[in-house]
Formats: structure tokens, C-alpha cells, sequence
């Protein structure tokens, strides 16, 4: 039995915020931690505004929207998931700050409860290996964005997480409405080991003038039948994020044709993010663009 009553969501950006949206409405109560205040006012308000416009589109229920939101609760600080059943990371994609949280979550958590990482390339081995004593029941739970929407969960199996751990993310993916498909633990797992190079070689082929941005995501989404091209696509999900995920698979494959655009680098340094900052590849502060 999945035994799961309150689910803690550990970052409030756009995953974390999905996950805890698709988790109160079904039926989990949830609390949302994020070390950044602005971070979870935002994610309050997105979830008032996306779970009303289910109401509005008749995919919930008034009763619905009501008991979800009534599942959702918003916290500063980690004391406030002491009593959590299942534990998803969702916060930023760098692995020293993971291994520092998952040290800490396995000194909270000496019970049955599950650590899951939704993280998008980085080892779950690693992540497992800083929680001490808890590491059997460290899993990767790899959402994808915009979490409400898409039903993929690729589950990991750490080299020491247990069957058990995995049965049990397995079914509570399930309860979430998704579909959990298991991979290895390999850097960028399945879905960041083909994706992200794809986005990448992108960069290097603006960055060589072979087409403009807009011209080339055109011909990616009309050739090969892709809902958005792949420019769009990394400012959907975060041009940090995709560096990061470059920086794993570069690192830990050890081959030169992983090696992240300089293009990605240059954005990044200059704080044009993707959607999330309003600006990334591609311009979103006005509306009409
Ligand atoms: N963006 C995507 O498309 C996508 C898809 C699947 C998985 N992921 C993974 O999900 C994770 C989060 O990505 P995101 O796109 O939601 O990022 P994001 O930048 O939107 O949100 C990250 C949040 O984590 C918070 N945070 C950072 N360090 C923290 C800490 N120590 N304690 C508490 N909160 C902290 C930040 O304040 C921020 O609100 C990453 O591991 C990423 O690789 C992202």
C-alpha cells in the first residue's frame, strides 16, 4: 500500500510549483518550502490563478479547486515538513547544493520516507551517497514541464536505492495521474541524455549563422514535427538549467561533443534565463512577442 498522506515539495519555481499543483489536486496534502520568499509568493499566486483556470476550462470541479487549494500550504523553512510521508527536490540544478540538502533531509527523516529528486541530469548515486543512513530510500522522480500537462515521471534507480523505493515512487507517480517509465542511473538519464544535446547543437548553429533563431526553430518544428523548436524550448526550460545539464553530461561522459555552447554561457551570464526571467533566446517582456 502507497501509505502517502502529505507530500513535501522542496523549491516553488516552475517544477516544484507543478509538482505541488498535481499533487493537491490529487488529493495529497502538501507543503511547498523555498529558501526564497519572492519565489513562493509567486508560486501562491500561480497556483490561485492556473487551478481557477481549470475551473473556467470545466477540468475541475468548484469543490475540486477548493480541496486543492486547501492542500496547499507555504513554507520558509524546512521544520514545517517534519510530518511529510515523501519528500520531492526540486530546487536548483547544481549538485553541492543537493548533496547539502539531502545530508540534511536524511538527519530529519530516519523513518520510512521517501527522498526524491526531481533532478534533471545530476547522479542519484551521488545525491544518495550525502544521505546518511537514508540513502536506500533516495530516488530520482523526474518530472517534466509544465508538470500539470506532460504525464512522463522517469524514475531513477540509484546504485543503492532499494526495490521498495522504487515500487513505492512508482505507484505514487501513478496516484499523481502519470506514467512512471524506470531508467538507469546514467547522466542526463534517458530524456537530458538526447534532449539536451539536440538544444545545444541548436546554439552552436545560430551561434555559426546557419539560420536565425526564429527561421531555425520554424524548420525543427515543421521538419521533424516538434510542438516548439529547440531555441524555444531551452527558454521553456531555463537556459541555467540547460547549462547545468550540459556541464553534467560534458563532465561525467568525458566527451568533447557534450561540451555546452558558449552561446548558452553568454546568456546566462547575462541573467537572460528564458521565460522565468522574461527574457532568453527570445524576448517575453512584451506580451505580444
Ligand atoms: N525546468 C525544467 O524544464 C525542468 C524539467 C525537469 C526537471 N527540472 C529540474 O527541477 C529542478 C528545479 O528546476 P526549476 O526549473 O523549477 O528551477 P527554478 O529556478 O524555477 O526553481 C528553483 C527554486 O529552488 C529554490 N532554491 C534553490 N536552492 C534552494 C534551497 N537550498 N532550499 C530551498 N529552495 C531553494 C529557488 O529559490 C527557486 O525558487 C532542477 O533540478 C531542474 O534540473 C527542471
Amino acid at each position: 500500500m502507497l501509505n502517502v498522506k502529505t507530500i513535501a515539495v522542496i523549491g516553488a519555481g516552475q517544477m516544484g510549483g507543478g509538482i505541488a499543483q498535481v499533487a493537491a489536486v490529487s488529493g495529497f496534502k502538501v507543503v511547498v518550502v523555498d529558501a526564497s520568499a519572492g519565489a513562493l509568493g509567486r508560486c501562491q499566486e500561480n497556483h490561485g490563478k492556473r487551478l481557477a483556470r481549470e475551473v473556467e476550462k470545466g477540468k475541475l470541479k468548484q469543490a475540486e479547486f477548493e480541496a486543492a487549494v486547501s492542500h496547499l500550504n507555504y513554507s520558509g523553512t524546512l521544520d514545517d515538513i517534519k510530518g511529510a510521508d515523501v519528500i520531492v527536490e526540486a530546487i536548483v540544478e547544481e549538485a553541492p547544493v543537493k548533496r547539502e540538502l539531502f545530508g540534511r533531509l536524511a538527519k530529519m527523516f530516519t523513518g520510512s520516507q521517501i527522498l526524491a529528486s526531481n533532478t534533471s541530469s545530476i547522479s542519484i548515486t551521488e545525491i544518495a551517497a550525502a544521505a546518511h543512513g537514508a540513502s536506500d530510500r533516495v530516488v530520482g522522480m523526474h518530472f517534466f514541464n509544465p508538470v500539470p500537462v506532460m504525464k512522463l515521471v522517469e524514475v531513477i534507480k540509484g546504485l543503492q536505492t532499494s526495490d521498495a523505493t522504487v515500487h513505492r515512487v512508482i505507484e505514487l507517480a501513478k496516484a499523481m495521474g502519470k506514467t512512471p517509465i524506470p531508467a538507469n542511473d546514467r547522466p542526463g538519464f534517458v530524456s537530458n541524455r538526447v534532449l539536451m544535446p539536440l538544444i545545444n547543437e541548436a546554439f552552436y548553429a545560430w551561434m555559426e549563422g546557419v539560420a536565425e533563431p526564429a527561421n531555425l526553430d520554424e524548420i525543427m518544428k515543421l521538419g521533424c514535427n516538434f510542438p516548439m523548436g529547440p531555441l524555444r524550448l531551452a527558454d521553456f526550460i531555463g537556459l541555467d538549467t540547460c547549462l547545468h545539464i550540459m556541464h553534467v553530461l560534458h563532465r561525467d561522459l568525458g566527451d568533447p561533443k557534450f561540451r555546452p555552447c558558449p552561446l548558452i554561457r553568454q546568456l546566462v551570464a547575462a541573467g537572460r534565463l528564458g521565460d522565468k526571467t522574461g527574457r532568453g533566446v527570445f524576448d517575453y517582456s512584451h506580451p505580444a512577442k
